[in-house]
């Protein structure tokens, strides 16, 4: 992989620390997702005229949308305690025992990736969430004993890229499911606007512009962007980020006009140049991309739907007209009207909750 692939992709890397000194606070701080907010405002200050926990939230949504942000800003905004855990860290019963046991009346525990809960760690889960009980095993053998434990009300906040691994009783346990969405371009901007200013680094309103459009719908990115292109404009423009210095430093990052990098435009070529532009089964393109098939389906398949470069079709992936012209490949005529005739197969579940 180049440094351009590097750069869009969506993952927390570690040189983002500086990044996440930069997350909003509070709902207000928080950009975009406008549907979600205002529905999360409603429920928060529900559950806090009646003195009562909030329901149980979970955030699904492809990497580095703010899921993360927004289970700390929960947890503020109902004036609540906030821990938090992630599924793999979570061993034995006994460990989620003791974080739950431990926490205060309305605490927010948060479990970041509850995909990879360990199953006898999620049977635990299931009373807890919904009567506040624990129901625990003590002993081995014959003398082994069950007992059941009260726990304070809790919210529990869970966040996971990857919803379809989600067992359904585990789902249905959630009252409050959110989907959090690519960002469009105008609220990319007013992010690298907040996150320059923060950074204090002087940047013109099409250095924005530029930037939040080669950011692939995604804040992380835009952050991770922002503080490459500085270095560019310290040394080429007196620190000044515009236009002309995000497109060039950009472009020699490999990052493309769509905010395409490497490991997208591959993934394209080879549905067009391989497979004469689909359909593909998706076990395929992982062997011919070396890349595991859940990579494909939950990082870079979302992206390349919603901007309509592919298409999820009954047979396979396809790539679109938009898709082969990104390529500089024409597409073959025969095969348009093919692809015309499939134009409106359902793209599997990448609607708005
Ligand atoms: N709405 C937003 N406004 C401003 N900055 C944001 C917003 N959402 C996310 N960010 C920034 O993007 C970064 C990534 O967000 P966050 O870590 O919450 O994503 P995530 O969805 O939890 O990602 P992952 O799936 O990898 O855990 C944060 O450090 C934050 O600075
Ligand atoms: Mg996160």
């Amino acid at each position: 992989m180049n440094s351009g692939e590097h750069l869009v992709a969506a993952e927390f890397r570690t040189d983002d620390a500086e990044d996440v000194a930069m997350r909003p606070q509070t709902l207000d701080d928080f950009i975009g997702q406008h549907h979600l907010r205002d529905n999360l405002r409603v429920f928060i200050k529900a559950a806090r005229g009646r003195g009562d926990a909030l329901d149980h939230v979970l955030f699904h949504g492809p990497p580095g949308l703010g899921k993360t942000t927004l289970a700390q800003i929960v947890a503020r905004e109902l004036g609540a305690g906030f821990r938090a855990t992630s599924g793999p860290v979570i061993d034995r019963a006994g460990d989620l025992a003791a974080l739950l046991t431990n926490l205060e009346r309305n605490d927010v525990l948060f479990i970041d990736e509850i995909h990879r809960l360990n199953p006898a760690v999620e049977e635990i889960l299931y009373p807890a969430m919904e009567d506040f009980k624990l129901d625990l095993i003590i002993g081995e053998g014959p003398a082994a004993r069950s007992v059941r434990i009260d726990l304070q009300p809790f919210t529990l906040v869970a966040a996971t890229t990857r919803s379809g691994l989600i067992t359904t009783p585990l789902r249905e346990r959630f009252g409050i499911p959110l989907r959090l969405n690519y960002y469009d371009t105008e609220d990319l901007v007013v992010i690298v606007r907040r996150n320059a200013a923060l950074m204090g680094i002087e940047i013109t309103d099409d250095g924005a512009a530029e930037i939040a459009g080669r950011a692939r719908g995604t804040p992380r990115i835009a952050g991770r962007l922002l503080r490459r292109v500085r270095d560019f404009a310290v040394v080429e423009n007196a620190g000044t980020v515009d236009v002309t210095v995000a497109d060039r430093a950009l472009s020699r990052l490999d990052v493309d006009a769509l905010g395409l990098g490497d490991m997208d435009r591959r993934y394209l070529r080879v549905i067009a140049d391989n497979y004469g532009g689909g359909p593909v089964g998706v076990e395929t393109l992982a062997a011919a991309l070396s890349e595991e098939r859940d990579a494909i389906e939950y990082i870079i398949e979302p992206f390349l739907l919603q901007r309509g470069l592919i298409q999820r079709t009954p047979r396979g992936r396809m790539l679109s007209d938009v898709g082969f012209r990104h390529i500089g490949v024409t597409p073959p005529a025969q095969r348009r009207e093919q692809f015309d005739l499939l134009d409106d197969a359902d793209p599997e579940g990448e609607r708005d909750v």
